[in-house]
């Protein structure tokens, strides 16, 4: 029985598909435990290429997808994936916990309003209504998977919510009329498509541990996107960090043996708010061309900059980290130098940690360690001896400097463009 975690290390978009897809093999479960459908992960299998955005990756494989208790649910966009699977071919084995909380048209437009309200000051979400359900979750007007199985239920939480929405809206000026019959016919309807899928998740995990089942525990975003250790308040509103993983599945946390890291080779992030190494140059712009550095989910381009020790030190320690996996190095391709940024200078002074506070991280200025660039890695590279003298040498720094083992390090979308160490 193995239970391995897979998180991102950085503010997202590590690459997360590719390696959850490489850590799959083995597992008879895939889960996803935070989050909603601002994910989006690119699996690439042979030509074929998938995005998903709430389905567990593992699916692809065959592996039963568990949408664990911690996750925010679209139901509409879960509904399309298992359509475009089928019609793929692939015949999704899907378990929705009955704790999972439903995101609802409100939250979507609320998002949206609030974003408008920010103005300049907005987070940049990804306006899926992500942060708006996690609110309701936690204020206890949330409507879980359970009570889309139910319409009396369902009806009876619709007559408490609306009305209190409607009267947010009309602060936020949005002139919108919310219809409670049409959202609890629509919602009814999407408890009918998915009422097979929804049953006890942490029973039917806890019992495959038991049973001597492998599980996979799917990150979505990254450590800097955690509402308590990212750079508050622009994150996003679960927990990212490994400790998510036991709230998002009810699998107790001395079951989870490895926690892999994926480190992009560099740093990029969507959205807004402060990102210390980001690039304004040449560079930053190269980085993103290479790297394909554009959303899966919004499209919007990625804010590029040199990796950023600092965060991902940050992140080996708040989730107990026990191995690397380094993304995109063929990214770094044919430069002539690239940096690491190992400590910050703030009002004049070195520190090695990321501040609580976001005005002091918006004046950290990064402190780097310059290495040689190297040519193009060949793609049929399979051992790490076959990678360029001076990627070793990086590699190797990042290594010692987290002082935790790499595991795997990918040099290209595709399967076999895959190193383990
Ligand atoms: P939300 O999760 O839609 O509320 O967005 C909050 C912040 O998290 C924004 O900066 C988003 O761009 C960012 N974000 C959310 N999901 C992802 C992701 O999967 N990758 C990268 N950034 C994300």
């Amino acid at each position: 029985m193995t239970v391995n975690l897979v998180i991102g290390a950085q503010w997202g978009d590590e690459g997360k598909g590719k390696v959850v897809d490489y850590f799959s093999k083995d597992a008879d479960y895939v889960v996803r435990f935070q989050g909603g459908n601002n994910a989006g992960h690119t699996i690439k299998v042979g030509d074929e290429i998938y995005k998903l955005h709430v389905t567990p990756s593992g699916v692809i494989q065959g592996k039963t997808g568990v949408i664990g208790n911690g996750v925010v649910l679209d139901p509409e966009i879960l509904i399309n994936e298992i359509n475009n699977l089928k019609k793929r071919g692939i015949k999704p084995k899907i378990l929705i916990s009955d704790r999972t909380n439903i995101i609802m048209p409100y939250h979507k437009i609320l998002d949206g309003a609030d974003e408008k309200y920010l103005g300049d000051k907005k987070i940049g979400t990804t306006k899926r209504g992500i942060g708006p359900c996690y609110s309701d979750k936690v204020a206890r007007k949330g409507i879980r998977a359970i009570d889309l199985t139910d319409k009396n239920t369902l009806s009876k939480k619709l007559d408490e919510i609306i009305p209190i929405k409607q009267r947010i809206l009309d602060v936020y000026n949005i002139d919108k009329k919310l219809d409670k019959k049409e959202i609890l016919d629509a919602y009814i309807r999407y408890g009918e498509k998915l009422k097979d899928f929804v049953t006890t998740t942490h029973i039917e995990l806890n019992n495959a541990i038991k049973n001597n089942k492998n599980i996979l525990l799917e990150g979505a975003q990254g450590v800097m996107l955690d509402v308590d250790y990212g750079t508050y308040p622009y994150t996003t509103s679960s927990h990212v960090i490994a400790g998510g993983s036991s709230i998002g599945t009810g699998i107790g946390p001395k079951n989870i043996n490895d926690i892999i890291g994926i480190v992009k080779a560099y740093t990029t992030r969507v959205g807004e708010g402060p990102l210390p190494t980001e690039l304004f140059d040449k560079t930053g712009e190269y980085l993103q061309q290479k790297g394909h550095e554009f959303g899966t989910t919004t499209s919007r381009p990625r804010r590029c900059g040199w990796l950023d020790l600092v965060v991902v030190k940050h992140s080996c320690m708040i989730s107990g980290i026990t191995k690397l996996a380094i993304t995109k190095l063929d990214v770094l391709d044919n430069l002539e130098t690239v940096k690491i940024c190992t400590k910050y200078e703030l009002r004049g002074k070195e520190i090695d940690y990321f501040p609580a506070n976001i005005e002091d991280v918006k004046k950290c200025k990064p402190v780097y360690k310059e290495f040689k660039g190297w040519n193009k890695i060949n793609g049929n590279s399979t051992k790490f001896a076959d990678l360029p003298k001076e990627a070793q040498e990086y590699l190797k720094f990042i290594e010692k400097e987290l002082k935790t083992p790499i595991a795997i390090i990918s040099i290209g979308p595709r399967r076999k463009e895959t190193i383990e160490v």
